[in-house]
């Protein structure tokens, strides 16, 4: 019986998920309560507790601030994070505070301030400015605006790929349903796993049209797994715009999630126009935050949707006028929130900068490049992810022959303990999704689980 097996019939704790156990019992409760006078002991300080004792230096640490099953080998951080410790710490201190005290933290403009400071630090991760980044609650959100709102002149189309998910292209037909923007879609590649950087340039270049004026395409494609080369894309689109007028130029639209929290780039490395994601995937955010980020010279390009609680979305109906300003100002849709997640944002990012972006980004993919070479060695596998990291990220994506994807991420659940999943495509593979949480040696029993199945 191989290790895969033993570890499911026998789940063990690993050493440091044990030492967290005992954080969070009567000890780390103690010492929680002890360091925070007149708060009763709670989960929230325990967490807090444990969120002290992390080193970022030491990859059993870093898992330790986790509260996922031991049960389980969790191969799918490309759904929905689970929040590590300073995250649970940094969410339930705010709850706390909101639970005491509604309308003073969020009455008047104390929203827009708060989430000043939560712009401020994901424009710092992307390396834009606040004033270009709107707060939402997910990629869907934001992808739902950018493509809702973005004003086109009549005739003007979308390019977008036969590769992208459902919130790319439902947002195009939404669009097109709604205003009858023709919506152009092609197929960037045949076979993923041997596609290469100068052949989806090429199809994108050969598909854009004078009436082109956006392309809206995905980074990493979560059927696939590949990663699209944003630079090459961005300077042929910098070749064709340079002949067109500034009303005609191809704005580059992306859906960054699967890339966002994996890649260490900042966004002009990647050259686009706008950029969506959410905090809750490979970022291990607070659930329910993402973001839409637009380059500053794009200023006034989206048309605003979702009446925004900012002060300039505010004056601009008291003084009628429509809403004046950068992305960041007026296209975060209003209402109140969960607050509670959008404010602890910080906290996600001070976890993966503590921790290093470099250092997450080689340990992502290392376990994705082993796992693919593991599961290319296996008789009857597809892996349809490219080998190479220049095309892909975290993102490893299968197909066994004779059993389909479905049936395949059910046994590895129920008889190997490993969680990964059916993609929601037409044309569905098995997909997994190392990362933080997860180790190499996982990854191995990974492999043994594949083997297995046939
Ligand atoms: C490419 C892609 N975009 C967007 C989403 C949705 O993400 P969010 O929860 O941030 O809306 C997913 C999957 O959940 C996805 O695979």
């Amino acid at each position: 019986m191989d290790s895969a097996h033993n570890s499911r019939q026998e789940p063990e704790a690993p050493p440091a998920l044990r030492r967290r156990t005992l954080m969070a019992g009567s000890v780390g409760a103690a010492l929680a309560a002890s360091l925070l006078p007149g708060i009763a002991s709670s989960p929230a300080r325990a967490a807090e507790a444990a969120a002290r004792r992390f080193d970022p230096h030491d990859w059993d640490s870093v898992r330790a601030q986790f509260n996922l099953s031991n049960r389980y080998l969790h191969f799918s951080t490309f759904l929905l994070a689970s929040h590590p410790a300073p995250v649970r710490a940094a969410i339930n201190d705010l709850r706390d505070q909101l639970d005491a005290d509604p309308p003073t933290m969020a009455e008047g403009f104390g929203d827009e301030d708060r989430s000043t400071r939560v712009r401020a630090v994901i424009a710092r991760h992307l390396g834009g400015r606040p004033e270009e980044v709107a707060l939402t609650d997910s990629t869907t959100m934001a992808i739902a605006l950018l493509y809702g709102g973005l004003k086109l002149r009549p005739g003007q189309e979308i390019l977008t790929s036969a590769q992208d998910f459902y919130v790319t292209t439902m947002a195009l037909r939404l669009r097109n349903e709604r205003d009858g923007t023709p919506v152009r879609t092609i197929s960037l590649y045949d076979d993923p796993a041997r596609v290469s950087a100068d052949e989806i340039v090429g199809r994108i270049v050969r598909a854009i049209g004078p009436r082109t004026r956006v392309l809206a395409l995905t980074w990493v494609n979560s059927n696939y797994g590949v990663k699209l080369p944003a630079r090459q894309i961005a300077d042929a689109l910098a070749e064709i715009n340079a002949r067109r007028d500034e009303a005609d130029k191809v704005l580059f639209c992306l859906d960054g999630v699967h890339g966002f929290g994996v890649e260490d780039v900042k966004i002009s490395d990647l050259g686009c126009d706008f950029f969506a994601s959410s905090v809750h995937k490979w970022l291990f955010g607070p659930r329910g935050t993402g973001f839409l980020w637009g380059r500053g010279d794009n200023l006034g390009l989206v048309r605003v949707t979702i009446p925004s609680f900012t002060r300039a979305g505010y004056y601009a109906w008291v003084d009628e006028h429509p809403p004046v300003g950068e992305l960041g100002a007026i296209a975060s849709p209003g209402g109140f929130h969960s607050f509670e997640h959008r404010w602890a944002v910080p906290s996600a990012f001070d976890f993966h900068n503590a921790i290093g972006a470099s250092r997450i980004h080689h340990r992502t993919v290392s376990q994705a490049s082993r796992l693919k070479a593991g599961l290319r060695e296996l008789r009857g596998v597809r892996v349809v992810t490219p080998q190479t990291s220049a095309l892909s990220a975290g993102i490893v994506s299968c197909l066994i022959d004779g059993i389909d994807p479905e049936t395949a991420a059910q046994r590895l659940r129920a008889d190997f303990g490993i969680i990964a999943t059916a993609t929601p495509y037409k044309d569905s593979h098995l997909r997994f999704g190392p990362s933080i949480t997860t180790t190499p040696q996982q990854v191995e029993q990974v492999i043994k689980a594949v083997a297995r199945l046939r």
